[in-house]
């Protein structure tokens, strides 16, 4: 089992879910996280940490090639689990560049650091060392409304910079697997939700206008589908195959949850007219704004996830109703948070740059 794991990106969304989850499942196994802090990673996501001191931080660069031999030696590092990435769509559009480098040229960075590490110094037993690399659904493109779901075979098409470098990714995972036979494994997932999301995705960037009585802003339509996952059901799924998985496969994740975007934030609403019974907003649905759509919008994601059900027998906990319900009101209870994460991160800029020109938000 793991003794040492360089966890990338754990001041993020997921990275600090699995951050909490992985040391309250594990009483073993020390953690180093290596996160360079951009806009998206706080050291506010690993406040309260169960047993932390098996956990160190690092602040620093998946890229920088220096930095990462050492912490692999330096900790006996055996286990790579590699969520440090670029992850929102609307700033790829905005900005593809840091997207190619974080995405493309960190991962091979952290890839091959492993493959100079376990393979050729052979610090470590090469059956006891994994890399596993986090990646996600968009990289099958997009679905029509009667296509049947992602499976792992479906072929890549990528089709926003994000999920062409998430792509990118892949493939060099992928590769080193079959050029080198570093012991790899990979999960593609679908949308995640819950506590310490950053407030410029959909679920979070709902909540928290709902509660200042800003406008909702709904891209295009509204009709577009996506597969709502709770985050710790994702962190639990990423363990069982970076512990039990196939080296050199792929596994598909998903929630089975899948309504259009307008039901997404209907139910958001509706649970903040019951948890915030007091709010001067209410009802919140009357918040919604329809505004000009994000070019290339993916219509629809679905994944097939009766792989990883049947090889490791994961399933999903949380419903789309009981993770909303536990997620609003994380919100709700963490105001704290909320004002930190605001200060640090210039998310007004943001709001500015991705909704002025939209006829929406401003
Ligand atoms: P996030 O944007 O919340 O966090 C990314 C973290 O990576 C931040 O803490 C940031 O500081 C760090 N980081 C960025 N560039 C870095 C660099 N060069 N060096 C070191 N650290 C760096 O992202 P997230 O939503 O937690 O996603 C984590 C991973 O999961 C990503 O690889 C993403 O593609 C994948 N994923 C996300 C979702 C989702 O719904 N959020 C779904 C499927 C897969
Ligand atoms: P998002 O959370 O950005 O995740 P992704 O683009 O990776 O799926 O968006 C989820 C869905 O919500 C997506 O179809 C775009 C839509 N969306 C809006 O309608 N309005 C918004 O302000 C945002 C951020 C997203």
């Amino acid at each position: 089992m793991p003794k040492n794991v360089l966890v990338t990106g754990g001041a993020g969304f997921i990275g600090s879910n699995f951050v909490r989850y992985l040391l309250a499942h594990d009483q073993q196994v020390k953690i180093i996280n290596l996160d360079a802090l951009t806009y998206a990673g706080s050291l506010a996501n690993l406040a309260d940490l169960p047993d932390p001191a098996r956990h160190t931080f690092v602040k620093g660069d998946i890229c920088d090639r220096a930095l990462v031999d050492g912490l692999l030696r330096e900790h006996n590092i055996d286990t790579i689990v590699h969520f440090a990435a670029e992850s929102h769509v609307d700033r790829s559009i905005l900005g593809p560049g840091q997207f190619v480098q974080t995405n493309i040229v960190g991962t091979f960075t952290l890839l091959d650091a492993a493959r100079q590490a376990w393979l050729v110094e052979k610090l470590l037993p090469v059956d006891q060392v994994r890399f596993h690399h986090v990646s996600t659904d968009e990289v099958f493109g997009s679905l029509e409304k009667d296509d049947p779901a992602f499976s792992e075979t479906t072929p890549y098409s990528p089709r926003s910079p994000y999920s062409a470098s998430k792509a990118a990714s892949d493939h060099l995972a992928r590769a080193y697997y079959h050029t080198y036979g570093l012991p790899v494994s990979i999960t593609n997932c679908s949308n995640n939700y819950g506590p310490y999301q950053f407030p410029e995705k959909l679920v979070p960037l709902m909540i928290l206008n709902a509660l200042n009585g800003k406008p909702l802003p709904i891209y295009g339509d509204g009709q577009q589908v996506r597969d709502w996952l709770y985050v710790e059901d994702h962190c639990d799924a990423i363990w069982q195959v970076a512990t039990r998985g196939e080296v050199g496969e792929t596994y598909n994740i998903g929630g089975g949850n899948q309504p259009p975007n307008l039901e997404v934030v209907d139910t958001i609403c509706d649970i903040l007219d019951e948890l915030a019974a007091n709010s001067p907003h209410k009802p919140h649905r009357q918040l919604k704004q329809y505004v000009t759509d994000r070019p290339g919008h993916d219509r629809r994601y679905a994944m097939d996830i009766r792989k990883i059900e049947s090889e490791l027998g994961w399933q999903p906990r949380q419903t789309l109703s009981t993770g909303m319900l536990k997620t609003v009101q994380w919100y709700l209870d963490h105001a704290d948070w909320l004002a930190e994460i605001r200060q640090d991160s210039d998310l007004t800029g943001w709001m500015e740059r991705n909704y002025s020109n939209r006829g929406g938000e401003k």
